[in-house]
């Protein structure tokens, strides 16, 4: 099987943890796409999605699906969403597409996040994947010299602006070896909106999409 066909597997998977009927929160990418695909061809009937950003709004919304606002639902039961990598604790990377904020928000808001992926995505240690950060425009030098201090390697992703208008410094080299300790401290930088690991509240269950099938860890 190819990436594509494993994506399209773990998209499938994931139908069985939607409740009928329930509000479900909706994350960013190409597994997510091949989530919503899936949903929109299972005749699952939800009764509406909260979404991660732009671009997953526009594909529910084409697929008939009603996008509601966070502030109106309070709570939701479960977040699908991918993720760029994922270790044995199920702490992640995120933010590939640019899409970390809201990815974090609605994972906050969610009693079960449940993160679909492929084999691929899945290492022994988080950080060989660059780790994206949004910041506030006019902190993206200040943010990036102290990334330097803690040793990595700041890229600024040019050309592209979030969903809630701000840039994205990517962190090559950043030692990950304790995840929680590092995303709380980027926490703490003036001037970063979301960092893009996923270590403080990580995934409740990965289903990881293998050659020889679906694996829940
Ligand atoms: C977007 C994300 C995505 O979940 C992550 O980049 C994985 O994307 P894909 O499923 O396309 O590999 O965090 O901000």
């Amino acid at each position: 099987m190819n990436q594509d066909e494993l994506k399209r597997l773990v998209g499938t998977a994931a139908l069985d943890y939607l409740k009928a009927d329930s509000v479900i929160g909706v994350g960013t990418g190409s597994t997510v796409n091949c989530f919503i695909d899936a949903l929109i061809n299972s005749g699952i009937r939800i009764e509406a999605a909260v979404s991660s950003s732009e671009a997953t709004t526009r594909l529910l919304e084409a697929g008939g699906i009603q996008v509601v606002d966070l502030n109106q639902t309070g709570g939701l039961d479960v977040y699908i969403d991918g993720a760029d990598e994922f270790d044995a604790h199920r702490r992640l990377i995120k933010g590939g597409g640019g899409a970390l904020t809201r990815e974090k928000i609605v994972a906050a808001a969610s009693k079960k996040f449940v993160c679909i992926a492929d084999q691929s995505k899945q290492v022994k240690v988080l950080g060989a994947f660059p780790l994206p950060l949004e910041v506030i425009p006019l902190a993206r030098s200040l943010v990036a010299r102290k990334m330097v201090a803690l040793g990595g390697q700041p890229e600024w992703r040019e050309n592209f602006i979030t969903d809630n208008g701000n840039w994205i410094l990517d962190i090559h080299n950043l030692d990950l070896v304790d995840p929680v300790k590092m995303e709380q401290t980027i926490n703490n930088l003036a001037g970063v909106v979301t960092c893009g690991l996923f270590a403080l509240r990580p995934a409740d269950m990965i289903l990881m999409a293998t050659e020889g099938g679906v694996r829940q860890l």
